[in-house]
């Protein structure tokens, strides 16, 4: 089996900014930590005098600084774009960029861009978000970490920090009350969300919404291990997820083979991903790692159907066989 689940070094990360780079900067002091699991590559500004370039710069990082007067927004996205694909960098961090991005940019950075916004998304998009809890009559403010969609603050929260609001607070001294929480969260969630391939809890939901989503799924735990089986009261297992069991390194999904010699030889072509699991392994089930760096969910979800479909009765399969034949 494959000596572990390992994951690529440190995710790289690019961060652009628009002013002060507080953020930036709490994202870079946190990065020096051993165990933070990314590190910043280069930071970038539409402002060649944002105050956060020349700390990036006195801290060693590179930095790209592209004024966007005169410039298309497509044309000044994919001149920051390509410095952020020299610099090899995994994910972008906006942190005070005050441009809006084209959808095209957005959309092929999804699920690998972040963003930080000074309220309790949904609440508050868009500005003057801390005037606007006050006026409101919030007790509390706070920020949010969300993933970055082509709808304005609007992508999936990552993680939220909320702020009392005081009596006498106006918008700056809230702001530097949420600032400080921002200076916390945004390391935090980060960190997380660059790791959440090696997070057994992550990869148990993906794994668990993929077999949900076939016929006649129940979820039932054997020997400890979640398991998926289908086909009613006498149904039997297709699946098991195996969260580092007896003693193996991986954190994986078990299913189902044709037999002995398929799974000899899937281990065989790619011993990085597939090994044969303690007790399973014996009847011909084959573990595919998870807690690997360039995991592929549409093999994962390609496995689970054909296992589901080895166990799943014939009033179940039919149609798949049917389908199957044309
Ligand atoms: C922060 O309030 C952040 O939430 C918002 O822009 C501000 C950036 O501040 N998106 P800084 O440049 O990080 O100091």
């Amino acid at each position: 089996m494959p000596k572990t689940g390992t994951l690529p070094d440190k995710a790289k990360v690019a961060v652009f900014i628009s002013g002060t780079g507080t953020n930036m900067a709490a994202l870079l002091y946190a990065s020096h930590h051993a165990d933070c699991p990314y590190e910043i590559v280069i930071v970038l500004s539409n402002d060649p005098q944002a105050n956060g370039l020349a700390l990036a710069q006195a801290e060693g990082i590179a930095t790209f600084a592209l004024p966007h007067k005169g410039m298309e927004r497509a044309a000044h996205d994919a001149a920051m774009e390509a410095k952020v694909t020299a610099a090899g960098a995994d994910y972008i961090a906006l942190a005070g960029y005050m441009r809006i991005l084209s959808d095209e940019f957005v959309n092929r950075w999804e699920g690998r861009m972040l963003n930080i916004h000074p309220s309790l998304l949904p609440k508050y998009k868009g500005l003057h978000t801390h005037k606007r809890a006050l006026e409101a009559g919030d007790s509390h403010g706070g920020v949010s970490v969300h993933l970055v969609t082509s709808e304005l603050d609007a992508g999936t929260v990552l993680g939220q920090t909320k702020v009392a609001i005081m009596p006498q607070d106006t918008p700056d001294t809230l702001a530097i009350r949420v600032r400080l929480a921002e200076h916390q969260l945004y390391p935090q969630v980060l960190a997380d969300y660059v790791s959440r391939g090696s997070n057994p809890e992550f990869l148990l939901e993906q794994v668990r919404s993929r077999a949900m989503r076939m016929a006649e799924v129940v979820e039932r735990p054997s020997h400890g291990a979640p398991g998926w089986r289908t086909g009613g009261k006498n149904g039997r297992y297709f699946a098991y997820f195996s969260d580092q069991h007896h003693g193996e390194d991986a954190i994986a999904l078990l299913v189902k083979t044709s037999g002995a010699d398929e799974q000899a030889s899937l281990i065989e072509s790619d011993p990085e991903t597939f090994y044969s699991p303690a007790f399973y392994g014996a009847s011909g089930w084959v573990g595919i790692v998870l807690n690997r760096g360039e995991l592929d969910w549409q093999q994962v979800d390609h496995w689970l159907q054909r296992s589901w479909q080895m166990v799943a009765p014939k009033r179940l399969t039919k149609l798949l066989d049917a389908a199957a034949e044309f």
